[in-house]
């Protein structure tokens, strides 16, 4: 595996790549999660990229981005076990000038759920992601595919739509949540639950396997469901709880194969997010 820590050295990598690429971006402290993208990548694609960058530009006021948990060296290992070709590791100063040009997430999609409570987040998010895509896929792969999880399901949407409306020349592969045997969906902000907490944390994806249950028992209503989540969600601050289309449009009842339940909550300090697709 060849580290690269500039932009220079990324293109002189990816010159020699002679095949499709599968790319994963990260923002490091990679856990089982990212290795599974990591592993499709790897089993789609002739050579695969990771990048661990913690974007500044996804993180609000006032939120994590000092805090956010960084492994450098731990990351650098899993990459290599893991059989990734390059690793990039770029910084701020090589990935932003002062006076940018913005990208804004759309009006409806992108400023509901996620984007209401955390606004400006996909801006900074879809900013980022242009540029690493455009990174990669610099000297035009014959075949280019980039790979997230389905755990952060609005960014993927706003993803996938960004990569429309521009006309990007990348296949968006969407890859299944990963959950630690007990249910909790794994992300790198656990690392800040303590040991009571996460056990608080566990009602997140029990909620979702309650509503899958009241599916199953044809309880199709949004409402009914949406009220049976939130006595499951007792112990926790709950931001929201939502089930809409994979189009992120509000629904009144469940289309079983088009929908998506969401649910966001504080446990302590730390804000978790959570979904399942039915
Ligand atoms: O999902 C993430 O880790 C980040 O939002 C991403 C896609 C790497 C962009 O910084």
């Amino acid at each position: 595996m060849i580290i690269v820590n500039s932009i220079e050295e990324l293109f002189e990598q990816t010159a020699n790549f002679n095949g499709s690429v599968g790319f994963v971006p990260t923002m490091g402290a990679l856990h089982e999660g990212h290795l599974s993208l990591i592993r499709q990548a790897k089993s789609n694609n002739d050579f695969v990229v990771v990048s661990i960058f913690v974007n500044p530009t996804q993180f609000l006021e006032g939120e994590d981005l000092d805090a956010y948990p960084r492994k450098e060296e731990a990351d650098k290992k899993i990459c290599q076990l893991a059989g990734v070709d390059v690793l990039f590791m770029p910084n701020k100063e090589m990935m932003y000038e002062a006076d940018e040009l913005s990208i804004t997430a759309p009006a409806k999609r992108g400023f509901i759920l996620e984007g209401a409570k955390r606004p400006g987040h996909f801006d900074g998010m879809l900013q980022v992601v242009m540029k690493l895509l455009n990174l990669i896929a610099y000297h035009k792969p014959s075949i280019f595919r980039a790979y997230f999880g389905k755990k952060d399901a609005q960014q993927l949407a706003l993803i996938t739509q960004m990569v429309k409306n521009y006309f990007i020349n990348v296949e968006i592969v969407p890859c299944a949540i990963v959950r630690s045997a007990d249910g909790l969906a794994l992300s790198s902000r656990n690392a800040y639950l303590s040991k009571e907490e996460r056990v608080r944390a566990l009602s997140l994806s029990r909620s979702l396997r309650k509503a899958t249950e009241l599916v199953m028992q044809k309880e199709l209503k949004v409402k009914a469901i949406e009220s049976v989540m939130r006595e499951v969600l007792n112990e926790v601050d709950i931001e929201y709880i939502a089930l809409v289309n994979r189009q992120f449009q509000a629904i009144d009842e469940v289309e079983i194969g088009n929908t998506i339940i969401l649910v966001a909550a504080r446990v302590g300090h730390t804000r978790l997010i959570d979904n399942l697709w039915i």
